[in-house]
C-alpha cells in the first residue's frame, strides 16, 4: 500500500492524457472520495463534482475549454465553494487531498486556476448562485508523451525547480534560514510542503519555526502581480495546498498536532500570517 507521502512525491501537473477511459473500479473509488464531506482547518466545506464526457461532449471543445493546455482529458474535477472567511485556503487544502488520493489511484491531475473557461465548466457543473468555482482539474491516465504545449508550460513556470530551504523556512526570527538538520522530526513534512504545486510555481508559502515554543507559523508572501490581475485568491489556494502536504506528512511520520490561529503570532510587513501548526509534543 502506498502512502499519501508517496503520492506527494509522485504528483506532477499532467497536461497530456491517454485515450484510456478511467476503469470502472477506479471510477467508483473516486466517486466515494469526491462525494464524501470535505472540511478545511478553517471550517469551510467545499463541494466537488466529477464532470465527464456526458457533460462535456465534443472532443475539440474539451480542449478549447482549457485553451488547448490540456490534451485528451475525458474527466474533470470541479471544485465549488461559497465565499467565507479563509474559504479559498480550505478549498485548496481539501482539493489537494482529493488530488493526492487520485494520484494513489494511478491518475494524473493538474490544478487549473487560469487556463480554463469558467463559464463552460460552471454550466457543466451546475454552479448555483452564490457559489464559486475557482479551479478545475483534469483527471485521467497520463499519456506516454508530453504535448509540446505541456513542455512549454513547464518551462515557463519553472515547474521543475523549487525554492531552496533557506528562502522559505526560517528559525526563531524572520529570514534566519532554518537548516535542514535543525528541522529534526519535521524535516520530511517541510520537504513535502516544498513539493506542493502552486500557481505559476510561485511557492508563496513561508514557515517560521519557533523552537522555544515548539510551533510552526505559516505565512503567505503575496505577489503584487496576482493582486493586480485580480487573482490573489489563487495564492490562498496555494497556502491550503501547502498546509495539506505538511499535515499529511507530519501525521504519517507520527507527529500529531493541530492547526491553531495565534493572535500573538510574529509579524512581518511583507508577509500575511495565516495559521500555525502546534505539535502535540
Ligand atoms: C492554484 C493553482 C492554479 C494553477 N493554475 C494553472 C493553470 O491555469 N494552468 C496550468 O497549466 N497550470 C496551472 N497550475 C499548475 C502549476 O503551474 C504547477 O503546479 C507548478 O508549475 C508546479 O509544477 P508541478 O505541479 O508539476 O509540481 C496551477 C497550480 C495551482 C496550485
Amino acid at each position: 500500500m502506498q502512502t499519501m507521502r508517496d503520492a506527494i512525491k509522485k504528483r506532477f501537473s499532467c497536461r497530456t492524457y491517454s485515450d484510456k477511459p478511467i476503469e470502472e473500479k477506479i471510477r467508483q473509488q473516486l466517486a466515494l472520495i469526491i462525494n464524501a464531506t470535505h472540511e478545511g482547518p478553517f471550517g469551510n466545506r467545499p463541494l466537488f463534482r466529477l464532470l465527464n464526457t456526458k457533460l462535456i461532449t465534443i472532443a475539440q471543445w474539451r480542449e478549447m475549454a482549457t485553451y488547448g493546455v490540456i490534451k485528451g482529458a475525458r474527466n474533470y474535477l470541479a471544485g465549488i465553494i461559497r465565499p467565507g472567511h479563509m474559504a479559498m485556503t480550505d478549498y485548496g487544502y481539501c482539493k489537494e487531498i482529493i488530488i493526492l488520493q487520485a494520484t494513489l489511484l494511478g491518475l494524473g491531475t493538474c490544478w487549473l486556476g487560469g487556463t480554463f473557461q469558467a463559464g463552460v465548466f460552471a454550466q457543466a457543473a451546475g454552479l448555483q448562485k452564490g457559489e464559486l468555482m475557482p479551479t478545475v482539474t483534469p483527471l485521467g491516465y497520463p499519456a506516454k508523451e508530453k504535448s509540446l504545449i505541456e513542455k512549454i508550460m513547464r518551462r515557463l513556470a519553472g515547474s521543475d525547480r523549487r525554492k531552496p530551504w533557506e528562502d522559505i523556512f526560517f528559525i526563531d526570527v524572520f529570514f534566519k534560514p532554518l537548516p535542514r538538520a535543525a528541522a529534526g522530526k519535521y524535516r520530511e513534512a517541510l520537504e513535502n510542503l516544498r513539493l506542493a504545486p502552486s500557481a505559476s510555481n510561485k511557492q508563496p508559502w513561508r514557515v517560521l519555526y519557533d523552537t522555544k515554543l515548539n510551533i510552526f507559523h505559516f505565512f503567505l508572501k503575496r505577489s503584487l502581480q496576482y493582486k493586480m490581475l485580480g487573482i490573489a485568491h489563487l495564492q490562498d489556494i496555494d497556502m491550503g495546498i501547502a498546509m495539506s502536504h505538511f499535515e499529511i506528512t507530519a501525521r504519517e511520520t507520527g507527529m500529531a498536532g493541530a492547526w491553531t490561529v495565534k493572535a500573538k503570532a510574529p509579524k512581518e510587513k511583507t508577509l500575511d500570517y495565516i495559521i500555525s501548526w502546534q505539535p502535540e509534543n
